[in-house]
């Protein structure tokens, strides 16, 4: 299993939009970072098209470049600093008429500090701000510089419709909370992106019928913390009096929705993430065992194996009840498979701390992950409060040592399928043969076979004969035919 972050594999990806005839200017949109980003920047898109905006893939003719940001480790921060460097060198050698615009994460962590530093931008907007863009617009095109990076409690977009950009027109990501409470030390999410908030479960399920009527496929229901998805009757948190008056308002929580969302559109698959073990309770596994279509796989951070480290990252879980969570889980859905992130080399993490973590991966056995080196962020209680004392060398062995563990355990996971028949949803042409298909199993597991007469979007059984340790190789088996 390679090593892969979400900010590496996703990165740059730019937006394009359906032309509406009367717009007349021209908006260059990419972005960076985890799949919300990529959500709020179909937001953005959407709100700039009613603004008079078609989208570009050429910085030399844009009269507008926004670059959607990602801040969770330097790295991320630093590949946004090169693009910066690069629009520059466009806006002075090629076109000089660009405005250039940061959205998101980094907005909001530097805020002002972007003007000054990086001297090409004018207009920095936090992800709570985008309904201001069209205000923030009229100033940059009035000669002025613009900032809007107030984080709001209510924000959710609810009402406003995502365009959807670039995709394959099988796959879709709908947000259904913004923000995150938990506060774990090393993170930097809860200074960028603010307070969690739920979504109208309404306009979640509008979104969804839509992308069905659209032929979309799959459904990825998104938030920083999606088991604590809380909807109150009929208003937010800030409508009612005091905790008692909210508790007697009928509540939608995550189990509600997801078995809301699975029940309205049966033959759509429907996905989540992120969970998270604190707050992910057993009605939600009883809600995928009753529905077919809720995908067999959970998105399951645990970010180290040390309950010592747990407790200095303000995880609210010890190793021990990850092991105890997982193991219920298998007992209501023996299938379903369970991913990973992992930091490694967090301040004051020893040998034997590092141990731990190897001990519960090889316990679970994950499906895949995503691993990390520990990145110190500014303003994080980490990062005010504790030494990033573990030399690079260390991290970066470790760091191996959890990805070969890794690359084992998914080859474990991936064998188990040899000779069993498995529903493959095809999403795209292989990358390595253009005569296959590519497409995800319900446990996430990627599955490629002979292209024959299927097309993307089809549901296709897949006998498989090989593996490898993240993909399964197969030949469509019709049941009919018997597989
Ligand atoms: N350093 C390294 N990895 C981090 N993550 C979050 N903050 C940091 C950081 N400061 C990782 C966590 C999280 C994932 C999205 O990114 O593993 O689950
Ligand atoms: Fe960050 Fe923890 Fe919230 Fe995830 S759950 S976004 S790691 S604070």
């Amino acid at each position: 299993m390679q090593k892969k972050t979400i900010d590496e594999t996703q990165q740059g990806n730019t937006l394009v939009l359906d032309d509406k005839k009367e717009n007349t200017k021209k908006l260059f949109i990419e972005s960076y970072g985890c799949a919300m980003n990529f959500s709020d920047s179909e937001i953005v898109a959407s709100i700039l098209n009613e603004q008079g905006f078609n989208t570009t893939q050429n910085l030399e003719d844009a009269d507008l470049v926004l670059v959607n940001t990602c801040s969770i480790r330097d790295k991320a921060e630093q590949t946004v600093r090169k693009r910066l460097e690069k629009y520059n060198a466009v806006k002075r050698d090629l076109n000089p008429k660009m405005k250039v615009g940061v959205l998101g994460c980094m907005a909001e962590r530097l805020k002002e500090k972007f003007l000054d530093e990086e001297k090409i931008v004018d207009m920095v907007v936090g992800p709570d701000a985008y309904k201001d863009l069209p205000n923030l617009l009229a100033e940059v095109e009035s000669g002025n510089d613009a900032v809007n990076v107030i984080l709001s409690k209510e924000e959710t977009y609810g009402d406003i419709a995502p365009v959807r950009l670039n995709t394959n027109g099988i796959n879709a990501l709908v947000s259904i909370t913004r923000g995150c409470d938990n506060m774990c030390t090393f993170c930097v999410v809860p200074f960028t992106r603010g307070r969690e908030r739920s979504r109208d479960p309404q306009s979640i399920l509008e979104e969804v019928n839509d992308l069905a009527s659209k032929g979309y496929k799959e459904v990825t229901l998104l938030g920083q913390n999606v088991d604590s998805y809380l909807w109150y009757g009929g208003g937010l948190k800030k409508d009612f009096k005091d905790a008692s008056e909210m508790q007697k308002a009928t509540a939608t929580n995550f189990a509600q929705l997801l078995g809301m969302v699975a029940r309205a559109q049966p033959k759509m698959r429907v996905r989540f993430s992120t969970s998270n073990p604190q707050d992910m309770t057993e009605d939600v596994f009883h809600i995928m065992a009753k529905h077919q279509n809720i995908c067999n796989h959970i998105h399951l951070p645990f970010q180290s194996g040390s309950d010592r480290i747990l407790k200095a990252m303000n995880r609210q879980h010890t190793a021990e009840e990850y092991r105890a969570l997982a193991h219920r889980m298998w007992e209501i859905l023996p299938d379903c498979t369970i991913s990973q992130d992992i930091i490694v080399g967090f301040p004051g993490e020893t040998e034997e701390d590092h141990q731990d973590t190897l001990q519960l991966m090889e316990d679970i056995k994950f499906v895949f992950g995503y691993m990390y080196k520990y990145s110190e962020r500014p303003g994080t209680l980490a990062g005010r409060k504790l030494e990033d004392n573990v030399p690079e060398e260390t991290k970066k062995r470790r760091l191996t040592e959890i990805v070969n563990a890794q690359r084992n355990h998914s080859a474990h996971r991936t064998q188990q399928f040899i000779g069993k028949t498995t529903e493959v949803l095809i999403e795209k042409e292989s990358k390595k043969d253009p005569n296959q298909w590519s497409g995800r199993n319900e446990q996430s597991i990627v599955v490629v076979f002979p292209k024959e007469n299927y097309q993307p979007g089809d549901f296709v059984n897949v006998k498989i004969h090989d593996c490898t340790s993240a993909t399964l190789i197969g030949t469509p088996a019709p049941l009919s035919v018997q597989g």
